[in-house]
């Protein structure tokens, strides 16, 4: 049967728009394409064009700094014309979830976290805020917020930077998008409590049949959650394919490289079994 596929990315180019007018290229001319309800995950080195990638997809490339061109950017249903298609702003408000690295920045410190979730049905499904914090106590609860209820009208710095995060996921995944991108989620947050958000991401997944776009430095996520690898260097995919097959036997040396960073994955316990 064909993939069906929720990212179909092809040529795209990313390049930072200077004052002398020459542009300063920063991906070259990627292609490649997010499988349904799986986790693809998106590796390099740090500086090698994965945010970049991200901010594309989501709609959020500063078009006064960067340049950005492809030949054919499908999101979903919807066929993208340029970076400003006013689709993307749709997209981003309901199709596509979107966790970065600071949870503390991705929440309003001024607001109760119920309230930050509870707006966001307001705004995009034009709820009453009786309902809409109803379902934003759905979503605390969701991504395993105790007492959801009681905590949602508390605020964020009352809570440890895990569930704030978790909150972050709430968030996200509040108006049931069927992408999820995740920029390196988990790297300001302890090691033990970057485990289970990584489970929840992909316990979320299956549930709500999404796809994840994760990206991350650590290859030994990797081999324990996704199926997709995407390896990038310099602004280039320079490999790809299933992770078991990249982790165990990379072709480039530059994944080599990557993978030799990371001590225990050889001898690791074994990927999560099902892919399903
Ligand atoms: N406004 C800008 N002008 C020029 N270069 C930029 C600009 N913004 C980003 N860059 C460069 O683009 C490249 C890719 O940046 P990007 O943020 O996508 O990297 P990354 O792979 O996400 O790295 P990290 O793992 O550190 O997050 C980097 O070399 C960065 O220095
Ligand atoms: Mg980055």
């Amino acid at each position: 049967m064909k993939e069906d596929y929720d990212i179909e990315a092809a040529g795209l180019s990313i390049a930072a728009r200077r004052e002398d007018a020459t542009p300063l290229p920063l991906v070259h001319d990627i292609s490649f394409a997010v499988p349904h309800g799986r986790i693809s995950a998106l590796i390099g080195e740090s500086g090698s064009g994965k945010s970049l990638t991200a901010s594309v997809l989501l709609g959020l490339t500063d078009t006064e700094q960067f340049d950005v061109s492809f030949s054919r950017l499908r999101i979903l249903d919807r066929e993208l014309t340029s970076v400003d298609d006013a689709g993307f702003a749709h997209l981003r408000g309901t199709s596509i979830g979107y966790v970065t690295q600071d949870p503390g920045r991705s929440l309003d410190p001024t607001m109760t976290v119920g309230d930050q979730i509870a707006e966001l049905f307001v705004l995009h499904q034009g709820m009453g805020w009786n309902a809409a914090r109803h379902e934003a106590i759905r979503a605390l609860d969701q991504v395993r917020i105790a007492s959801a209820a009681a905590r949602a009208s508390d605020y964020p710095h009352s809570f440890s930077g895990g569930m704030k995060q978790r909150i972050v996921i709430a968030g996200a995944i509040a108006l049931r998008p069927r992408i999820l991108i995740a920029d390196e989620p988990t790297s300001a947050l302890d090691v033990t409590v970057q485990a289970e958000i990584l489970a929840l991401i992909d316990e979320l997944r299956r549930m709500m049949k999404m796809s994840v776009l994760l990206i991350t430095h650590d290859l030994g996520i990797v081999y324990q959650l996704a199926d997709q690898v995407l390896v990038m260097n310099k602004g280039e995919i320079v490999e790809r394919g299933d992770a078991e097959q990249i982790c165990r036997s990379p072709m480039q040396d530059y994944t080599r490289r990557l993978i030799a960073a990371v001590p225990d994955i050889g001898d690791a316990p074994g990927r999560r079994g099902a892919h399903g």
